[in-house]
């Protein structure tokens, strides 16, 4: 039986995170620079049907059966297996690791579960399509992190740009002109949970004007969707702009986030926000190609973690 290698890219929401819980939509790309790779091969010293789980990055070497019902690579794993229904599949050893910022609204914990989902089928020889190993993902992240929107694993299992309303098919964006970014991560971790719990709490506390407020953010996403399709930099950065301006309302930015989203203007940037659940993690910088280093530099001056950027290229739906 081959050895099996399957990755996962990172993500990064650009417009509409939030606002996306309450039936707006956003817009989210793939980040190939950083990735979850699993790997299976078959154990010759394991029974069949037993599965050993090697996470390097976080020093587990353990059998599937030992793990806890909670354990969220076992749950892709058990998921993924199900998934295949293989009556006696070969002892196998199931190898995982992941370049992906944690805690960092990078889509780690979703495309750690893509990658082990897609790897153990492709193994079995029952490999699944990208729809079903997006809703096994899914299932994870809800157990995870309680009411997420689905956004992680569509555009992770795709690979390719969305724009994702709850609910609502989702749409690939074939983008006509590129994009260049720059993703600074502040180092403060940040739980969505908690921050969407909080967002929870304020929309209940006043319910029209947080509609209001998403509803704003839905408007912003609906006019990038078209900015981004034809590349249009001004049009992105002031719609960039506006977001920011709605997520402070909502309370999810930070001190440490707006003094990155500053000194990335300041470098030339044409827009900035904060990106994922907020309250730490990462910003977003809509840059020009001549204008990415600096950016970069004035970022990791500003005392940003790590800085990665990214293009977003022409592409084929
Ligand atoms: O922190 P991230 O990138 O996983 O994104 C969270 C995005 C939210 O809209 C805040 C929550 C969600 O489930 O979409």
């Amino acid at each position: 039986m081959p050895v099996i290698f399957a990755k996962a890219p990172g993500k990064i929401i650009l417009f509409g995170e939030h606002a996306v819980v309450y039936g707006q939509p956003a817009i989210a790309i793939p980040v190939n620079k950083v990735n979850a790779t699993a790997k299976v091969y078959p154990n010759l010293e394991a029974q069949p049907g037993e599965v050993r789980i090697h996470a390097l990055d976080i020093q587990l070497d353990a059998a599937l059966s030992e793990l806890t019902d909670d354990h969220p690579l076992a749950i892709a794993a058990r998921l993924g297996l199900q998934a295949v229904a293989v009556e006696r599949p070969p002892g196998l050893t199931l190898q995982i690791s992941s370049t992906i910022p944690i805690s960092a609204g990078m889509g780690s914990s979703a495309a750690i579960s893509i990658a082990i989902i897609r790897a153990l089928s492709d193994f079995l020889g029952a490999p699944l399509s990208p729809g079903d190993i997006s809703a096994l993902a899914y299932k994870v992240e809800r157990i995870q992190h309680g009411t997420p929107s689905g956004i992680d694993n569509n555009v992770i299992a795709h690979q390719k740009p969305v724009f994702f309303t709850r609910g609502k098919p989702i749409e690939y964006l074939k983008i006509e002109r590129p994009t260049h970014w720059v993703i600074a991560d502040s180092g403060e971790k940040t739980s969505t949970f908690e921050t969407v719990s909080d967002v929870r709490k304020l929309f209940d506390s006043d319910p029209s004007t947080y509609k209001q407020i998403f509803e704003q953010i839905g408007e912003i996403t609906q006019n990038a969707r078209e900015g981004l399709i034809k590349g249009d930099n001004n049009r992105l950065g002031k719609l960039m702009d506006e977001n920011q301006r709605l997520l402070e309302k909502i309370n999810v930015s930070s001190r440490n986030l707006e003094d990155l989203i500053r000194a990335a203007k300041d470098a030339g940037a044409v827009g900035a926000k904060l990106s994922g659940g907020g309250r730490g993690g990462n910003i977003i910088a809509l840059s020009t190609a001549q204008e990415t280093k600096n950016v970069e530099a004035a970022l990791l001056n500003a005392g940003a973690e790590r800085v990665i950027t990214t293009i977003l290229n022409k592409g084929r739906i």
